[in-house]
């Protein structure tokens, strides 16, 4: 497999589909001036999502994909990412499940951030179902893709405090501040970890 912890910064593409917080906090780790990536491509499949802004406001190169056809989409998302040079990339709300093809492609190299203290609640309304539940903790993970829906190994993880006034909305809200700080890390540890 590539190294990934070269002299040379790391070419990532993020992927969204929505309100791209997390894109934001990749952006701006991406402009330390020690970080290891730079972001190369940003793909969304929804072309109205509010994260595209970011792209526009950073210039950096973005991408909508339909995903009417989805063999033709992810033709096109493999096309751009080899034309971009791609090494890593990282999902951020992309709310597409990604084909066996391109997760064997890029074996290992595709990260993705989820809501909940993973292996539990995974899929989507994590925060709902944590309330229901009348959990105690819940928190947000970062983890690689494999063809099993958030089951990949685990990267970074954080753990956080359900409070009994919390809904599925603040508690949304506190998770998601802390999401937007852990990528950045998850990310640090990852590239550290595969020299
Ligand atoms: C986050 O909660 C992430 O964990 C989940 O989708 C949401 C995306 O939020 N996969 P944003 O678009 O990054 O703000």
């Amino acid at each position: 497999m590539e190294k990934l912890n070269g002299n040379k910064k790391l070419a990532v593409s993020v992927f969204i589909s929505g309100r791209g917080t997390n894109l934001k906090s990749l952006i701006e780790f991406s402009k330390k001036k020690k970080s290891p990536i730079k972001i190369v491509l940003i793909i969304s499949n929804n072309k109205s999502a509010k994260g595209i802004n970011y792209a526009k406001k950073n210039k950096i190169k973005f991408l909508i994909i339909n995903y009417k056809n989805k063999k033709k989409a992810e033709n096109k998302i493999l096309i751009n990412l080899k034309k971009n040079k791609i090494k890593l990339v990282c999902l951020a709300g992309f709310m597409k499940i990604l084909s066996k093809k391109i997760i064997n492609i890029y074996k290992n190299r595709i990260l993705n951030i989820h809501p909940s203290l993973l292996p539990k609640y995974k899929g989507l309304n994590t925060h709902q179902r944590v309330i229901k539940n009348k959990e105690k903790f819940t928190g947000c993970t970062v983890h690689l893709v494999n063809s099993k829906l958030d089951s990949g190994k685990i990267i970074l993880q954080k753990k956080i405090k359900v409070f009994k006034k919390d809904n599925e909305y603040s508690l949304a809200k506190r998770v998601l501040e802390v999401e937007n700080l852990i990528y950045p890390r998850a990310i640090k540890k990852f590239i550290g970890t595969n020299p």
